[in-house]
């Protein structure tokens, strides 16, 4: 008997299907894969399984018995728990007190702290998840905050382990650091499933692969069945094409970044004399690990952070520390590397997410006037061309599959065809029919003679794309490579804080 069986799963939303009739079975100790297109009902049928959300029709059963979650602690109850894309964590509580929160050790009245931190001590050794318990969350790295989460499920006994695209966040190393901890976890009986759109991963860890698309189950077979090629045609319903790069004449200097210095968190500095430059016609890249101040470097680059000292300067304009909207103006869009903070809100249309930035301008408004009819024309264009799963454009963002809201973004700081485009992490929660779409984005914008900053933390996508790569740690580049020279084992070397030979 499957350990849990989900059968004819469906939930509607006004008139969009996210799941039809969709049944699967996990058993013990076995780690599943689900993967499919963005929008194709993967985190929906999760949401079922957690108690997050009903579904319009179907059952689960664990262990034979018909359930009805109402909420997640139904689903708790039944050894069911989920690990948030979204940490849910306290930010000031330590790492301990996290772990225990909402079923805290007591001693009479009072919260016993000593308890918790022995009860997260042995949590962390059962499991192998070693982190220090007294530690406050905001110092704690990405990876390990996702470990938090991890141990906080674990400690509230779950058999079952939901991961909605844990790696979307991490680095290559945490990124290993996960895979292996789910390959524990499963050794020790635990279930697994892992919503994924890397099918190295798939490959790496899972036993059985779940295919969705428009919300059905079109594939499940064991992993040893099927291959790279399968999957991605499954997943996408065609086959994905080579990128080509088109041959451009460089023009003239675009972006140009003189001896940056700039602060970050906690007083650091982040960017520490960075000089760098991108010429029309060109993608530049930059690669390293997440940290190293790339995410400073374009928040000074686009206003949001201030310099300390040295300049920035687009398509020849002096813009260091001017307001976001005057350095935009200078010829320059942005890609955010975390759509929700910096790229919509939430509670914001699709059609205004979309035309954000372009609402004061013609041919969208005129004298503080709106055009309807042109904006309405604009929007659907706009989402269709970068294939956005939508019902109607005035739903919010937030009711958008992660990444269709990243296609949204995208799309918008795209059809802007400003000269100078940053990318940060384009690709983030995309499929790969969408990151395919993406690539040949970017690589249209270098044809038409713009040029792009792209920021990515695949090293296989800087690779392709660039043209030339800059090698950002800790705060300055590393090195420079031209697409001819670049060597996968230098650069990683340099992204580790590594020196290459002279020879
Ligand atoms: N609260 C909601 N209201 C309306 N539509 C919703 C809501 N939640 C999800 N949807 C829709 O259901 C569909 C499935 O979304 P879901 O988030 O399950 O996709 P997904 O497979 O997880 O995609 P991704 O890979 O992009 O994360 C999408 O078209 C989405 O817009
Ligand atoms: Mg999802």
């Amino acid at each position: 008997m499957p350990l849990v069986e989900l059968k004819d799963i469906t939930k509607v939303y006004g008139t969009l299907i996210a799941n039809d009739k969709v049944s699967l079975e996990l058993n013990k100790g076995e780690i599943l894969a689900v993967v499919g297109e963005n929008g194709a009902g993967k985190s929906t049928l999760m949401k079922i399984m957690y108690g997050l959300e009903q579904p319009t029709s179907g059952d689960i059963y664990v262990n034979g018995e018909k359930q009805r979650f109402h909420d997640p602690l139904d689903a708790i109850g039944k050894g069911i728990g989920m690990v948030q894309q979204h940490f849910m964590l306290i930010e000031q509580f330590t790492v301990a007190e996290n772990i225990v929160y909402s079923k805290e050790p007591r001693k009479g009245m009072f919260f016993d702290r000593t308890a918790a931190i022995r009860i997260t001590e042995e949590l962390c050794e059962k499991y192998g998840l070693y982190i220090d318990p007294r530690e406050k969350v905001k110092n704690c790295p990405v990876g390990l905050q996702q470990r938090i989460e991890i141990l906080k499920v674990l400690y509230q006994e779950a058999e079952i382990l939901i991961f909605d695209e844990p790696s979307a966040v991490l680095t290559p190393q945490e990124t290993n650091q996960l895979l292996d901890t789910i390959r524990t976890l499963a050794g020790m009986g635990k279930s697994i499933i892992l919503i994924t759109h890397k099918l190295n991963e798939v490959f790496a860890v899972a036993d059985r692969v779940v295919v969705m698309r428009h919300g059905q189950v079109v594939g499940n077979m064991p992993i040893k069945e099927t291959n790279f090629d399968e999957l991605s045609f499954l997943m996408v319903g065609r086959q994905l094409t080579n990128t080509v790069i088109p041959e451009v004449e460089k023009g003239a200097v675009c972006l140009e970044v003189n001896d940056l210095h700039v602060t970050g968190a906690g007083s650091k500095e982040a960017v520490d004399g960075l000089s760098m430059h991108v010429d029309r016609g060109e993608i530049v890249g930059i690669a390293g690990v997440s940290g190293n101040g790339q995410s400073e470097l374009i928040r000074a680059i686009t206003g949001l952070l201030p310099a300390e000292s040295g300049s920035v300067k687009i398509n020849g304009i002096e813009v260091t520390n001017l307001p976001p909207r005057d350095i935009r103006d200078s010829g320059l869009s942005c890609i955010p590397e975390d759509r929700y903070l910096w790229g919509c809100a939430r509670e914001a249309t699709l059609e205004e997410t979309c035309i954000m930035y372009l609402h004061n301008k013609e041919p969208l408004s005129t004298g503080g006037w709106l055009h309807k009819k042109k904006i309405h024309s604009f929007v659907s264009e706009t989402l269709e061309d970068f294939d956005v799963r939508y019902t109607s454009v005035f739903q919010k963002m937030g009711e958008l599959s992660g990444g269709n809201a990243q296609k949204v973004v995208l799309a918008r700081e795209v059809m802007q065809h400003s000269p100078f485009l940053i990318a940060a992490e384009p690709t983030r929660g995309l499929d790969i029919g969408a990151i395919e779409y993406v690539h040949h984005a970017l690589l249209e914008k270098k044809k038409a003679g713009d040029c792009v900053l792209l920021v990515s933390s695949e090293l296989s996508e800087v690779m392709s794309l660039s043209d030339r790569i800059y090698v950002m740690y800790d705060g300055r580049i590393a090195g420079e490579f031209t697409r001819e020279n670049a060597v996968e084992e230098s650069l990683g070397l340099l992204m580790m804080g590594g020196k290459l030979n002279e020879a």
